[in-house]
């Protein structure tokens, strides 16, 4: 197969928000408890408890912002019984399995330190309180004499945490309380307001951001009860899971369902996951208050083939890790209106970047897309264009067998193109035109892809697929590469 690229270099289109590369970890089954989380008395090498492999694997694929701690769960998580050294056990109400609470709000800022990324706490709109919100943000952030700041001094920290993100609940219109749109929109607009004001801790401000549905006409009424109380907010979040066929949404075979159905469907899901991007934005464009415009937050996503016994624990083979890059080139391209995503979820749940058995862990496909499209993160979106042989799936859309976005590095000295070659079965000899360039210092590339689309990372071989250094021979302006099929490769180039 023959397909075209050109990127113009000197055509910048936006700024890609780093935190586009953000992850999910909820109190379900075991992605805290085992996977980020063991102790710090246990035998698995830990620092204060996190698991220090895990720690270091998050750390190597850059992640920019954590959400915690739901979902479901922060509905009906109450932070109070997560702090001090008297732990409240409780039952998980959601996800049906015991909460310890050792894993709490100061666990989670360690957590994020050592990672080094932003915390994004959901609080409890359905269950809980606007004091409890605000009370949870003072002790996150104040620096004053105040009772919750003192709490913070004593159990864990004299220095503030600065939580800059905050979720105004969570899938309100479901296990976030069943809210109609109208009952969220009041809600909302008393949180934002409180909240809003105990954000005067930061420097920047609290960042807020409002529950959504990828379903309207939720969104559209949201924005509209919300009225001028729209202005406290700073971003909606919407959620995106796929995988499921539309007939039979998981089941349990469709983690291995290597037929070329089941892959171009998935592959068609960005299309379709586009429209929405598209749609919401323009919505939150049409309600942005004069002197600020609405971010679109996409604060869980990924596949969802199953609903198992073990606590949404699916294998997330390279069709996944192809579906993630595919994706994240979408969402790069609408950086104007995408600031935010985060994966569902980081380790052992849904499309988990980590699996972890007791003291093993394994890193996916999809890992290995996020660590090797980290270079776009905070990048300058340039123009570009991808053709060549058009795929359809079964549910009758339509997309170009390569995904492509382009970037050029904030300092300027270095040019990525993540591609994402769809075809199950063709290579595709491609021609990249690089306009408004004159030369070009050195490029390397990596490459990773399997036999099969099914072929997963396990606990027997977990480097059964990682990326692998691949030549490109990279001129100006055009230079040819041949991207294999079921394949993402980036190319980097230093200017
Ligand atoms: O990620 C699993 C669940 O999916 C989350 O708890 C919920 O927000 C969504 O429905």
């Amino acid at each position: 197969m023959q397909g075209y690229i050109t990127v113009w270099v000197d055509r910048e289109l936006g700024t890609i928000n780093r935190n586009i590369y953000g992850s999910f970890a909820e109190h379900l089954g075991r992605c805290i408890y085992g996977g980020l989380w063991v102790g710090p008395q246990s035998r698995i090498p830990n620092d204060e408890g996190l698991r220090r492999d895990v720690v270091q694997a998050l750390a190597a694929m850059k992640l920019p912002v954590l959400r915690w701690p739901g979902g479901c769960f922060a509905d009906d998580y109450h932070w109070e019984g997560g702090i001090g050294p008297q732990r409240r056990p409780r039952r998980n109400l959601w996800w049906n399995q015991p909460e310890t609470n050792e894993f709490g709000t100061d666990e989670f800022i360690h957590l994020c330190r050592a990672v080094g990324c932003e915390p994004y706490i959901s609080v409890n709109v359905g269950s809980g309180t606007v004091e409890e919100a605000i009370n949870w943000m003072e002790y996150c952030n104040s620096s004053q004499e105040s009772h919750y700041a003192n709490l913070r001094r004593r159990h864990a920290s004299p220095e503030p945490y600065g939580v800059r993100y905050w979720g105004v609940g969570n899938e309100n219109w479901g296990c976030g309380g069943n809210m109609s749109p109208q009952q969220y929109a009041y809600e909302c607009r008393k949180y934002a307001c409180f909240m809003r004001k105990m954000g005067v801790d930061l420097e920047a401000g609290a960042y807020l951001i409002a529950c959504g549905d990828e379903r309207e006409p939720w969104n559209a009424e949201v924005l509209r009860h919300l009225g001028g109380a729209v202005g406290s907010l700073d971003a909606l979040s919407i959620h995106m899971y796929r995988g499921g066929a539309p007939a039979q949404a998981h089941a349990a075979s469709e983690t291995f369902d290597a037929s070329p159905e089941h892959f171009y469907r998935l592959m068609g899901e960005v299309v379709g996951m586009e429209e929405k991007v598209r749609q919401t934005a323009a919505l939150l464009d049409y309600y942005s208050p004069s002197d600020h415009k609405l971010g679109l937050v996409v604060d869980e996503w990924g596949t969802w083939y199953c609903d198992t016994d073990e606590g949404l624990f699916q294998q997330s083979p390279l069709k996944d890790g192809l579906f993630a890059a595919a994706a994240l080139n979408m969402f790069n391209r609408h950086c104007d209106s995408v600031v935010m995503t985060n994966m569902a979820q980081t380790a052992n749940v849904l499309q988990a970047v980590i699996l972890t058995r007791g003291s093993e862990m394994v890193l996916t496909p999809t890992y290995h897309a996020y660590e090797m499209m980290k270079g776009h993160q905070g990048a300058t979106l340039l123009a570009s264009q991808a053709n060549s042989t058009t795929l359809a799936d079964t549910e009758g859309r339509a997309f170009e067998t390569l995904s492509l976005s382009a970037s050029r590095s904030a300092k300027g000295c270095k040019l990525r193109l993540s591609v994402v070659n769809m075809s199950l079965e063709e290579d595709c000899r491609t021609e990249i035109t690089l306009r408004g360039l004159e030369t070009v210092k050195g490029v390397s590339a990596r490459v990773l892809t399997s036999e099969q689309v099914t072929d997963c990372n396990d606990f027997d071989d977990g480097d059964r697929i990682k990326p692998q250094p691949v030549e490109v021979q990279a001129a100006v302006p055009s230079f040819s590469h041949t991207f294999p099929a079921k394949s993402l490769t980036v190319i980097e180039i230093e200017l």
